[in-house]
């Protein structure tokens, strides 16, 4: 199983599902690759947030190895889900997709616990630190949720 997270910057959000997915995923040892990455390529080459890495930090993972990079037409080939982390980010990968296959791994991540309600984990990149665990939280939910879907046989 190949998935990656997508939101605009892959500084905020998606490097926490990233780290979460992954954390949980060694903890069931499943084999899978996870990855993130950002519509916007204003952060290449960046850590995370340092709010990110903290609020992680305090939930035991650590995402200080991770850095920014932009999604890429090869992604949408090479991962067999794709999870936009807002509204915005999904209408942006709609656009590039090439192929109905290729439409068909993309997907809201809050689908995974709310199917259908167009939810989005909120951007918390123009708040500050309080905005971070409720991210996390949310996150970490539906990290949970893609374990139960797809990893448990
Ligand atoms: P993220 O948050 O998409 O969760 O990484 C953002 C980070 C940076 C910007 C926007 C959103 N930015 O505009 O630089």
């Amino acid at each position: 199983m190949r998935i990656l997270f997508v939101c605009i910057g892959n500084i905020c959000r998606s490097p926490i599902a990233e780290g979460v997915l992954r954390h949980w995923a060694e903890y069931h040892q499943l084999s899978w690759e996870i990855d993130s990455c950002g519509v916007a390529g204003y952060h290449i080459g960046e850590q995370p947030h340092r709010f990110s890495q903290k609020v992680c930090l305090q939930h035991g993972i650590n995402i200080l190895g991770q850095r920014a990079r932009k999604i890429k037409q090869r992604d949408f080939a090479e991962y067999d889900r794709i999870y936009a982390m807002a509204t915005d980010v999904l209408d942006e990968l709609q656009k590039m997709v090439s192929s109905r296959e290729h439409l068909s791994k993309l997907s809201l991540f809050m689908d995974e616990l709310e199917p259908g309600a167009g939810l989005s984990v909120p951007d918390p990149w123009y708040g500050d630190e309080d905005g971070y665990l409720p991210v996390y939280q949310m996150i970490e939910k539906g990290c949970l949720a893609i374990i139960e879907r797809y990893g448990k046989k």
